[in-house]
C-alpha cells in the first residue's frame, strides 16, 4: 500500500466543507482548509475552534490551516475532499485544478450529492484515485459516509478511503455499484416520496404519517418536518433529479409540492411550509 492518509485538504468550506474539517482535526488529522470566499473561511475557522474547544480538543488546533492559496492548501496532501456547490462543471474545473496542483499519490473525493464520480473523473489524470465521499450533516449525530467508486477507481483508494471514514469515527456506507442516491439518501427517496404521495393523493394527514413515523422509528422528527426544515424547494429539486434520471413517473414530484414552492412556502426559512412555523424572538 502506498502512503497513508496523514494530510486532508478541504476545498469549499461551506455548510459541508466545515464540518469535515471539524470532524478530521478532531481524529488527529493535518487539515487545510481552503475557500474562494474570505468571510466563509472566517466562519469555518469559527466553527472548527467552537467544535474543538467543546470537545476539549484545543490541543488539535495547530494542526487546521486556512488557504486563500490553493497551491499551499494542497501542499503535501495524502487526500482532498471537495465540497463546492453542486455544479458539475465546476465540480469538474476544481477537481482539474487539484489534479495539477496535489502530489501524484493523493486521493480527491467529492462531497456531492447527486454526481457520481464517474461524470466528474474526465476531468482528471488520476482516474484510479477518485471517490465518491458524501456525508450527512449534521456530521456528529449522523455519523456516516457513502463511498463510491468512479469507473476507474483501484482497491486501494476505495480501502484508504474506507480507513480514513473509519478514523474520523464514522461509519463507510459501501456503495457496491454506482446509483443515484447512494445508500442511505436513496432509502430516504423511497420513504419521502411515498409521504408526498400519500399527502397529495389524500390518504392521511401528515401529522397521521409524522406520528406513525415518529413511533415506529423512534426518531423526534417525522418526514414532513424533515423536508419543512430541508426546503421545499431543495426537496422538490432533489425529487426532480431523481425523476429525470429514472423516467419513471412514480417519481416525479406532486404539482402541489411545486405549486407551494412558486408561492414561495419553502418551509421552516419562510416560515411556512407542511407547517406554519413562528420564528424565535
Ligand atoms: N447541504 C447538505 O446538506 C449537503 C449534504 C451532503 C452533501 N452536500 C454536497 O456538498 C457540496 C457543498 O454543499 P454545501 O451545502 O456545503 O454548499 P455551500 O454553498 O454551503 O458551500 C460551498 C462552498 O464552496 C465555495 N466555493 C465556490 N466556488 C469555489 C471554488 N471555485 N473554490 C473553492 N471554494 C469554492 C463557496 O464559497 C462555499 O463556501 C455540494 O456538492 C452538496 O451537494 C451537501
Amino acid at each position: 500500500m502506498g502512503k497513508e492518509i496523514k494530510k486532508v485538504g478541504i476545498v469549499g468550506a461551506g455548510f459541508t466543507g466545515k464540518q469535515i474539517a471539524a470532524q478530521t482535526a478532531l481524529h488527529d488529522f493535518i487539515v487545510n482548509v481552503y475557500d474562494i470566499d474570505p468571510r466563509v473561511m472566517e466562519d469555518a475557522k469559527k466553527y472548527v475552534t467552537g467544535v474543538l474547544k467543546r470537545k476539549n480538543r484545543m490541543d488539535a488546533i495547530q494542526d487546521v490551516s486556512y488557504y486563500s492559496d490553493l497551491d499551499k492548501a494542497l501542499e503535501d496532501v495524502d487526500l482532498v475532499i471537495e465540497a463546492v456547490p453542486e455544479n458539475l462543471e465546476l465540480k469538474k474545473k476544481i477537481f482539474s485544478l487539484i489534479d495539477n496542483i496535489a502530489p501524484a499519490h493523493t486521493i480527491i473525493g467529492t462531497n456531492s450529492s447527486s454526481y457520481p464520480v464517474s461524470k466528474i473523473e474526465s476531468a482528471v489524470k488520476r482516474k484510479d484515485k477518485v471517490l465518491n465521499l458524501h456525508f450527512y450533516p449534521p456530521i456528529p449525530t449522523r455519523p456516516m459516509v457513502d463511498i463510491m467508486r468512479g469507473s476507474e477507481t483501484s482497491e486501494e483508494t476505495f480501502e484508504k478511503g474506507k480507513q480514513w471514514i473509519k478514523d474520523i469515527q464514522c461509519e463507510p456506507l459501501v456503495v457496491k455499484k454506482e446509483c443515484i442516491g447512494f445508500v442511505f439518501n436513496r432509502i430516504w427517496h423511497t420513504a419521502r416520496k411515498e409521504c408526498l404521495n400519500m399527502w397529495n393523493m389524500g390518504y392521511a394527514d401528515i401529522e397521521t404519517i409524522d406520528t406513525a413515523w415518529k413511533i415506529f422509528t423512534g426518531m423526534k422528527m417525522g418526514p414532513f418536518v424533515l423536508m419543512d426544515g430541508i426546503g421545499l424547494d431543495v426537496v422538490y429539486a432533489v425529487q426532480m433529479s431523481y425523476y429525470e434520471e429514472s423516467g419513471d413517473p412514480r417519481d416525479k414530484p406532486p404539482d402541489a409540492l411545486k405549486e407551494m414552492v412558486e408561492n414561495g412556502n419553502l418551509g421552516l426559512k419562510t416560515g411556512k411550509g407542511f407547517y406554519t412555523w413562528r420564528r424565535k424572538k
